[in-house]
């Protein structure tokens, strides 16, 4: 099953400075993270605008149907962090219901939680 990696395209963190940086920290992380997703099986990326936690931003959500739901910020665009994000969403794809064993979290990933969110009972949907 496919985990889809949702990155906020419109994060800033403390830092930015509208005058000397053309791109968003957000825009920089989501190339990153496209960039070290490429050829993982598995997992797919996509961006979207604010996912409204913009004071911990950068923002990225890990997401899979009929699995649990990460939100996870406090990111800064670099590639390290990046490629925890996708191995992170490796695993969530791998696993059953979308928990993945601490001993396996990518160090990248760890302090960066926001919430967990369950998934839908199927009749719901
Ligand atoms: S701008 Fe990224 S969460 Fe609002």
């Amino acid at each position: 099953m496919t985990t889809v990696i949702t990155i906020c395209d419109t994060c800033k963190t403390e830092t930015w400075d509208a005058e000397k940086q053309e791109k968003t920290d957000g825009e920089q992380l989501a190339a990153l993270i496209e960039t070290a997703a490429e050829g993982v099986q598995g997992v797919k990326t996509r961006r979207h605008a604010c996912l409204m936690g913009c004071a911990h931003g950068c923002n990225i959500a890990i997401q899979a149907p009929g699995k649990l739901t990460y939100v996870l910020g406090r990111f800064t665009p670099d590639a390290e962090q990046a490629e925890g994000i996708v191995e992170y969403a490796r695993l969530h794809g791998e696993s059953a219901k979308g928990q993945v064993p601490f001993r396996q979290w990518p160090k990248a990933i760890k302090g960066h939680f926001v919430s967990r969110i369950p998934e839908l009972p199927a009749d719901e949907g």
